[in-house]
């Protein structure tokens, strides 16, 4: 069996992939995402982000973001949907405008409420808000965060709640996979989105690792409990593990330890539902642009042909 099969086997929801409108055109690449023994559930990587879906005030995008839906919908796949309240990928007339607290407000209102009812009944999960926090857990700077303060996130997630009741409502950020200050300030949001009296029903943990510094499955398992414990689910939303280039079968060797020990982690709590990877192939992951000489970041190479890592996968979800 592949990797959704396996992880379904084991109690999991989905095992999925982040795609893009850009690879669709790839007709080998979209015949292995509709792969649903290996994929239960797709991302769409930037077809549903505010730039993408409001360029400017209360005009709404949804092609892009609809040939996502209708993709997974067409392949019986789950669909998160990805996301509402970022600082990047911010058209200029949010993060340059002139705003006071209501008017920022009312803005947020609306690009939740028309993106979230577009796309009711589709979506398994919303990342309402993303990557809000410093590294030191503090809040990130934000046009939301300046002129609204902490309250923009509950506001956030009490206006996709009552805009899609059944979708699951995630906090996402990256650096929270392990127990710090990161860690602590997603907990500090969980908690202060509930006791506004609003919904918040999971935190995504990204984990974009490094191979070789990739936190342990036993630190990954206690920073999983630490969330679980507040009464919300977990899940893997962006997993790649990227190497410096060239690979070298000792890297590509490390890699799948790593990913064998990340999944198993969430294998190992009944509240970590899913696990996706940021694109399945290195021929479309974002880590070479964003992190120069490195790369190789996906199980499967850029000819679209399993790594050492997927073996790695597969055994943490218990599959053969
Ligand atoms: O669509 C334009 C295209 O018209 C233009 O010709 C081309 C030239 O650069 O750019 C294209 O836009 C790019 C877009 O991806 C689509 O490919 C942007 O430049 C590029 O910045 C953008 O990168 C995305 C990145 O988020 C931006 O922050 C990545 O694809 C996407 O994988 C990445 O995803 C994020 C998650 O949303 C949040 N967590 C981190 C993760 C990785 O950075």
């Amino acid at each position: 069996a592949g990797l959704h099969s396996s992880a379904v086997a084991k109690g999991k929801l989905y095992f999925g992939t982040a795609t893009d409108n850009g690879e669709l055109s790839d007709t080998a690449y979209v015949a292995q995402l509709g792969n649903t023994d290996d994929f239960g559930q797709l991302t769409p990587g930037n077809a549903m982000k505010w730039d993408a879906t409001e360029p400017s005030q209360n005009t709404f995008s949804f092609n892009n973001g609809d040939v996502i839906a209708n993709l997974a919908a067409k392949n019986g796949q789950k669909l998160r949907c990805h996301t509402l309240v970022w600082h990047s990928q911010l058209p200029n007339w949010v993060s340059s405008g002139s705003w006071t607290n209501a008017t920022l407000i009312a803005a947020m209102k609306n690009h939740i409420t028309n993106v979230v009812t577009h796309y009711k009944g589709k979506c398994y999960a919303w990342d309402v808000a993303n990557e809000v926090l410093n590294e030191d857990g503090t809040y990130r700077d934000s046009v939301f965060y300046k002129v609204i303060g902490e309250a923009f996130l509950p506001i956030a997630f009490a206006t996709a709640a009552a805009a899609d009741p059944s979708a699951k409502l995630y906090y996402n950020d990256y650096n929270i996979e392990s127990p710090g200050a990161k860690a602590s300030g997603a907990q500090r949001i969980v908690k202060l989105v509930k006791q506004y009296g609003a919904k918040i029903d999971g935190v995504g943990l990204q984990a974009h690792f490094i191979v070789g510094s990739t936190p342990s499955q036993s630190s990954q398992s206690t920073n999983l409990a630490a969330f679980t414990a507040l009464g919300v689910d977990v899940a893997y939303t962006e997993l790649d593990i990227r190497m410096n280039l060239p690979s070298t079968s000792a890297q590509l060797a490390q890699q799948s330890a790593d990913y064998q020990s990340t999944i198993a982690a969430c294998m190992g709590n009944t509240r970590c539902i899913g696990m996706t990877i940021w694109d399945w192939t290195d021929k479309y992951s974002w880590v070479p642009s964003t992190f120069s000489g490195q790369g190789d970041a996906c199980p499967w190479d850029s000819n679209l042909v399993k790594k050492p890592a997927y073996a790695g996968i597969l055994a943490a979800l218990g599959g053969t």
